[in-house]
């Protein structure tokens, strides 16, 4: 990350403002949102498309300028088949019917995961969304999809030995220029819906710091109002970074205020 200007948290304390920078979202509990009202567990992941799209809108409003959210992770393709494809063609069509209005909204759109299981028409539309948005900068949205932690770190160390013949050692900025979020600064605030206090295998590298925000809140009800208590939480804390607060009040920083 240290190339694109941003500071890993391990190398450097990173500067902190009040609004995170970067929020990255486990979307999860759309089949327990259905299961509750009697509805098939695919009525809530076409519920859950909805909370994205109003959680876009408020995050742009909030100034928020990353927003990375895990769509389907390297371990739901486990989940009967009928679902994993149902999932496949609502990614579809929500990207051909969003496109538009993601681009007219300044939004900048990416797709991290490894993509040689997704099927040729999902990969045309998310390359046309992806050249479609390129030169937007008002938010980067980005989907995790068919994405693990794990993939994620393996591939970046392997682009870096494929570079260069016979390393014997890797370092942490050379790992990091080629994970998939190298172009983000690390997420300030992690949020998992759903009640589950686990990582499920989602951004293991670039979490190292995060703040962790767990909520109760079905994806399907997620809205503005969850967003700012999330938000709310975020700011209560005091991002040290290893040191004392000690440390931090004789600095005059407060753990969250640039
Ligand atoms: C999250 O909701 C969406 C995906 C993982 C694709 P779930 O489908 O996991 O919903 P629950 O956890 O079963 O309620
Ligand atoms: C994590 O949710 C992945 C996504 C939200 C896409 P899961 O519902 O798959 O996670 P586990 O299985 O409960 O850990
Ligand atoms: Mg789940």
């Amino acid at each position: 990350m240290a190339d694109q200007g941003f500071t890993s948290s391990t190398q450097a304390v990173p500067s902190v403002g009040s609004v995170p920078r970067h929020i990255a979202i486990i979307m999860d509990g759309n089949g327990r949102w259905a299961r509750k009202r009697f509805l098939p567990r695919m009525a809530g992941h076409t519920k859950g498309v909805e909370a994205l799209r109003g959680t876009i809108r408020a995050a742009i409003e909030r100034g928020i300028e990353y927003l990375t959210v895990f769509a389907f992770s390297s371990e739901n393709w486990r989940r009967p088949a009928d679902e994993v494809s149902f999932l496949m063609q609502l990614f579809i069509k929500s990207l051909q019917k969003e496109v538009s209005r993601l681009h007219e909204n300044g939004i900048r759109f990416r797709v991290i995961g490894d993509r040689s299981r997704f099927e040729s028409t999902l990969l045309k539309a998310i390359a046309a969304a992806e050249d479609l948005t390129a030169g937007n900068t008002r938010l980067h949205l980005t989907i995790a999809a068919n994405y693990g932690g794990r993939w994620d770190v393996i591939s970046a160390v392997n682009r870096v030995l494929a570079k260069t013949a016979g390393m014997s050692e890797v370092s942490e900025e050379a790992i990091d220029a080629e994970l998939s979020m190298s172009f983000a600064p690390e997420p300030d605030l992690f949020i998992r819906t759903g009640g589950e206090q686990r990582i499920s295998n989602f951004l293991l590298w670039q979490l190292a710091y995060s703040e962790l925000y767990f909520t109760d809140t079905l994806w399907p009800d997620f809205d503005a109002l969850a967003l700012d208590q999330a938000v709310a939480s975020y700011q209560e804390r005091e991002r040290r970074f290893g040191r004392t607060s000690e440390q931090l009040s004789a600095v005059g920083d407060t753990g969250h205020h640039a």
